[in-house]
């Protein structure tokens, strides 16, 4: 192992993350040829094999597996030294690897994009992803921070609020109950009802606040992404519980209505998430020393905070 250059780990690595030699090739910008012959090398020098093929699916052997954790590890605490590195030199420079759940791609950019600015050294990366696959790759510790709408229980994770993040009931602006005050929960649960896909953490805070009641929503459709549920709403399919996010950066505004219903808004936070434990990158931590001041800069940004009426 000793004679493997840190090159054939990186191409080896991304082999393994992207699954596939070809795709790997074209993010390293190297020919197929050449990503080969580097795994040639490396299958010699580790004296087993790494990947196996079967159709034309590339699989992980168990040695495989396990030289994927091993690069993980390297390449992280290289990242992290790079980082160190820079710091001494003055610059806050280096990459963030943020993921964040579906609903925070609201306001997330524009936080990124405020950051940036802030530190235009700093390489960004985002990933959006439902609760469910956020927690899986939290508890796989993929990325440096993680932002989601509520604090992981299934993983030791440590997480800070530090964003209001109201859910509210959404319906057609011409719906029969847009006017109406204090519609109880009762009366919404007879609506015919969209829903996020299972995972949502807007849907798990949904139903946990009917559910408490004794009521089940009458779901009439399951859809996986805030944006189709709006135009669903607005297409007359029916109502769904949403989060305020989600009204703020187009025109639907016109056309939807939020609902006065008793227990609403849910009040609920954006977190700011890692796993316990973690070593904080020095980007990362610039990221959560500026995250204490997001709400100032989403506010100044708009007004959609200041006026959840009905
Ligand atoms: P979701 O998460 O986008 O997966 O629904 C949002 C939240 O947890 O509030």
């Amino acid at each position: 192992m000793r004679h493997s250059t840190l090159r054939q780990l990186e191409v080896f690595e991304t082999i393994a993350r992207l699954g596939s030699f070809t795709r790997a090739a074209e993010e390293l910008f190297l020919t197929q040829p050449t990503v080969s012959m580097q795994i040639k090398k490396l299958t010699d020098a580790v004296g087993l094999t790494l990947f196996e093929q079967v159709g034309k699916k590339i699989y992980l052997t168990d040695a495989g597996r396990a030289l994927h954790q091993t690069c993980r590890d390297i390449f992280e605490h290289l990242a992290r030294f790079e980082m160190v590195a820079a710091d001494m030199k003055g610059l806050k420079a280096g990459k963030l690897r943020l993921a964040v759940v579906t609903t925070a791609k609201y306001f997330a950019p524009r936080l990124l994009g405020m950051f940036c600015q802030q530190y235009p050294g700093v390489e960004v990366s985002l990933k959006v992803a439902n609760r469910e696959c956020l927690l899986e790759r939290l508890a796989d510790n993929q990325d440096d921070l993680y932002i989601l709408g509520q604090p992981p229980e299934e993983v030791d994770a440590v997480a800070q609020a530090f964003l209001e993040n109201p859910l509210v009931v959404l319906a057609p602006i011409n719906h029969p109950l847009a006017n109406k005050k204090r519609i109880s929960l009762k009366r919404i649960a007879e609506e015919p009802f969209l829903s996020r896909e299972p995972g949502s953490g807007t849907r798990i805070a949904t139903e946990r606040i009917f559910s408490e009641q004794g009521l089940k929503l009458k779901i009439r459709m399951e859809l996986g992404s805030n944006e189709a549920i709006k135009q669903t709403i607005i297409g007359g399919l029916g109502i769904s519980v949403l989060s305020h996010h989600t009204l703020g950066l187009d025109a639907s505004m016109g056309q939807l209505a939020v609902l006065d219903v008793e227990g609403f808004p849910i009040h609920r936070h954006w977190y700011y998430a890692y796993p316990s434990g973690k070593q904080l990158s020095i980007v990362a931590q610039a990221f959560l020393g500026y995250l204490q001041q997001a709400p100032r800069f989403l506010v100044e940004g708009s007004s959609q905070y200041a006026n959840i009426s009905h």
